[in-house]
């Protein structure tokens, strides 16, 4: 009889932890998961429309960073929807394509540390798109300033004089002027700049880790990548996000039209209409 009464109650202990264990998972699962699905399947089926209505405009744009792990497949991106007439890549050098597709892009290579010489290369284009960056790293911190603000504010300010209307900026998961870590500060003060230049339209994308097979060695951004690459096959998270989602994320919102001239689309933003929008 003890015995049965023991099998029981151990039983009862197993069920009660195991439900526990249940509850805690399915609240991490339903915590991490994108909000909102059904918004952006419809979102998918109007894009077509807008990508055809903007298509018969005839917009230019240009890259700034399309040799980089996001800015090649914005390029991409683009080539594929088709919706410029005319795309620039604006770059400290020359780069080559195999592909067909990629023969009618046009390239300005520029010094950007002279970039007031080349301000005709920011000339005419309707939208432009900013995936430029460095490390601390690589370019230490004077070096990384000068990319992260100063090239990029500079470009910032000779799109607006070329005519620009539209400029999209990636930036960073936690850009804060007022940061204490350089990479932050540097990256909201940025963002803060670019808003006092007045596009008609800004956006900021706020991604976290990107999730990509970079060539490059940067060892803490590997051990981050495996990190969340292995949390991200269970769910998707707030802290990371694979370089193609960004990617599309930054031209489907391109033909959008939100109601603030600045939008900030944080990590959870730009996957959910990374994922949903111009499958
Ligand atoms: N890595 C992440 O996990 C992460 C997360 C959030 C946000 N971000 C931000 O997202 C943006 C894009 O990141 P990414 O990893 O896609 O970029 P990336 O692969 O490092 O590419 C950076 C681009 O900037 C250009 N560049 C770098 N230094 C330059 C210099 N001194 N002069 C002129 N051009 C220079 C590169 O040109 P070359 O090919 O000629 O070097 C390349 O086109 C960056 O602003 C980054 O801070 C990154």
């Amino acid at each position: 009889m003890s015995v049965v009464k023991l099998l029981v109650s151990t039983l009862g202990k197993a069920t009660g932890i195991l439900t526990i264990v249940v509850v805690v998972l399915a609240a991490v699962l339903i915590y991490f998961e994108d909000p909102d699905p059904v918004k952006y399947t419809s979102m998918a089926e109007d894009m077509k429309t807008l990508e055809e209505n903007f298509r018969q405009q005839n917009k230019s744009c240009f890259i700034l960073g399309a040799s980089g792990e996001t800015g090649q497949v914005v390029l991409k991106e683009l080539l594929a929807r088709n919706l410029f007439s005319k795309i620039t890549l604006i770059g400290r050098r020359q780069l080559t394509f195999e592909d067909k597709a990629y023969e009618n892009l046009v390239q300005e290579v520029v010094d950007f540390e002279k970039l007031d010489d080349y301000a005709a290369a920011f000339q005419g284009h309707d939208v432009g798109y900013c995936c430029l960056g460095t490390t601390k790293a690589k370019a230490g911190t004077d070096g990384f300033i000068r990319v992260d603000h100063d090239y990029v504010m500079k470009s910032a300010e000779l799109a607006k004089a070329g005519g620009s209307t539209q400029f999209h900026l990636e930036s960073s998961r936690g850009a804060d002027k007022s940061s204490s870590f350089l990479y932050l500060k540097v990256k909201g003060q940025v963002e803060a700049e670019i808003e006092a230049l007045g596009f008609d339209r800004y956006a900021i994308y706020r991604p976290g880790v990107l999730l990509v097979d970079r060539q490059e060695s940067r060892p803490a951004e590997w051990l981050a990548r495996k990190f969340f690459s292995a949390f991200s096959a269970v769910s998707s998270t707030s802290m990371a996000i694979p370089v193609p989602v960004v990617a599309k994320a930054m031209v489907s919102n391109t033909l959008l039209q939100p109601e603030q001239k600045t939008e900030i689309l944080e990590n959870k933003d730009i996957a959910s209409l990374g994922k949903s929008a111009g499958k």
